[in-house]
């Protein structure tokens, strides 16, 4: 199971990866356009952060064949090595899909609603097909039926193929995708902690401290080992 951060914004991909284990950080244009100036310096200090092998993801932002392996080939240069270049599922980017993952790029297919663009997207060397669940649920189709149908095929036709579940807005919508059969799955930073928190577990701790306190007072436990 893969988890990824799906921002550009230094501060929080830092909250996130200093207390979960991440795999890694997911960027497309609009994250770019939102939350950089400078897409180039956002990205470098990205991979600063997340070291050498932790994935970075980069989309093109050309929408035709030429232009999008020119923009793969300056991406991977300026930022791999674990490097995965987002391509839009599109007829110009699946021949591009076809070039990059021949050269050995690692190719996620992004902005997925089908799973026919899963399954060429996966024959023409994806690594990665993102569907993008909300934005899926928006028309009125469950989208946890639809990426476990995308799961189930891959398993089946294209196994080095994952699905990578992108768009949440909340929690149940990451438990649906990934019990759909999802292997990666990329999260806003703001929702990491929704996925951790629970008041059940807050009311544990809470009993814990007082029975503690009852009988110890202020000593911690490792008092006791001096
Ligand atoms: O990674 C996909 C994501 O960034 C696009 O979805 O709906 O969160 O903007 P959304």
């Amino acid at each position: 199971m893969r988890y990824f951060i799906d921002s550009a914004d230094l501060s929080k991909v830092e909250y996130v990866l200093e207390r979960f284990p991440c795999d890694g950080v997911t960027t497309n244009p609009a994250i770019l356009a939102r939350e950089t100036d400078d897409p180039a310096k956002a990205l470098r200090e990205i991979r600063d952060l997340i070291g050498d092998t932790r994935t970075l993801f980069a989309q093109v932002t050309a929408s035709d064949y030429d232009g999008m392996i020119r923009e793969a080939e300056i991406l991977k240069s300026n930022l791999g090595p674990a490097f995965s270049v987002k391509i839009p599922a599109t007829a110009e980017g699946l021949r591009a899909m076809t070039k990059l993952a021949k050269e050995g790029y690692s190719v996620t297919a992004t902005a997925i609603y089908s799973v026919q663009q899963v399954l060429l997207c996966a024959k023409a060397g994806a690594d990665y097909v993102a569907p993008y669940v909300t934005h899926i649920d928006n028309l009125c189709v469950d989208s946890a039926e639809i990426v476990g149908n995308m799961a189930k095929l891959l398993a089946y036709h294209a196994p080095r193929t994952q699905v990578l579940a992108a768009s949440f807005r909340v929690p149940e919508q990451v438990n649906r995708a990934i019990l759909a059969g999802a292997g990666a799955v990329t999260i806003r930073p703001e929702m990491f902690d929704m996925l951790i928190e629970s008041t059940g577990t807050d009311t544990e701790i809470e009993g814990f401290e007082k029975t503690w306190k009852e009988k110890f007072g202020k000593n911690g436990i490792s008092d006791f080992f001096k």
